[in-house]
């Protein structure tokens, strides 16, 4: 079963992020990042008004469902959530991550999320304050810090998003929840400690796993072994 509850708290895990494969050959970027130890496949999906830039959509999401068995851990940058929830479940997402600054309900999203059968996360851009997220914590299953502006792949990570991740994490042991935290851009073996040693146990990586030129085992691998890192 597809379901990122089944994933380890106390290790790091590993999404690579489609958006930097090469779309022309898809299958096989995504088969190769498989082999290489992917635990999870991160889906960024942009409407062009959420975020200045448009990527992918419930079609293609469903097409490589047929080819991969690895769990969809799809993050919306999208305006309207709720509407769109069950048609990217209904197209193979396993998992949604929604913005908490999109123009919704959050507590809506995640009924809807559940309703339809998967795990929610919420997502918060890099001017949102940690306890935006705090009411909703014992509702999902992932929160998602951004590390970059969303929008586009290949930027350097943000340093000082690294309070926020462990202001997140130290609600959650106050609260003896068991939620990852998830942190997306700018992510690679220069960042990873940090990130780790912050509260973050999934990392998100698009450029440095699939356009690492040491190739997609290495990049996965030094990834991986940051779980020392993690308290
Ligand atoms: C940015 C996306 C990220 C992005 C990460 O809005 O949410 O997932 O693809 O790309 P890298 O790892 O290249 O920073
Ligand atoms: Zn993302």
């Amino acid at each position: 079963m597809r379901d990122i509850r089944k994933l380890p708290l106390d290790k790091i895990t590993v999404s690579p992020s489609i958006l930097a494969a090469d779309f022309g050959a898809l299958n096989a970027d995504i088969k190769r990042v498989t082999d290489a130890g992917a635990d999870l496949l991160h889906l960024d999906v942009m409407d062009g008004h959420f975020v200045p830039n448009l990527t992918m959509g419930p079609p293609l999401i469903k097409a490589i469902r047929q080819q991969s068995d690895l769990i969809f851990d799809t993050h919306l940058m999208i305006t309207d959530p709720l509407t769109y929830v069950p048609i990217f479940i209904g197209a193979g997402a396993d998992h949604i991550t929604f913005h908490v600054e999109a123009d919704c309900d959050p507590q809506a999203v995640i009924d809807e999320i559940k309703k339809q059968g998967a795990t929610a996360g919420i997502s918060l851009k890099p001017g949102t304050p940690a306890e935006e997220v705090f009411p909703y914590l014992d509702r999902i299953e992932l929160v998602l810090v951004m590390t970059v502006e969303p929008g586009f792949g290949g930027q350097s990570f943000m340093q000082d998003m690294m309070p926020k991740v462990k202001a997140i994490r130290d609600e959650i042991k106050r609260r003896g929840l068991k939620v990852h935290i998830e942190v997306d851009g700018g992510i690679a073996s220069d960042t990873v400690e940090t990130a780790a040693k912050a509260g973050a146990n999934m990392m998100v990586a698009g450029t440095s796993v699939f356009r690492n030129p040491a190739g997609a085992l290495k990049a996965i691998s030094e990834l991986h072994s940051a779980s020392r890192y993690l308290s």
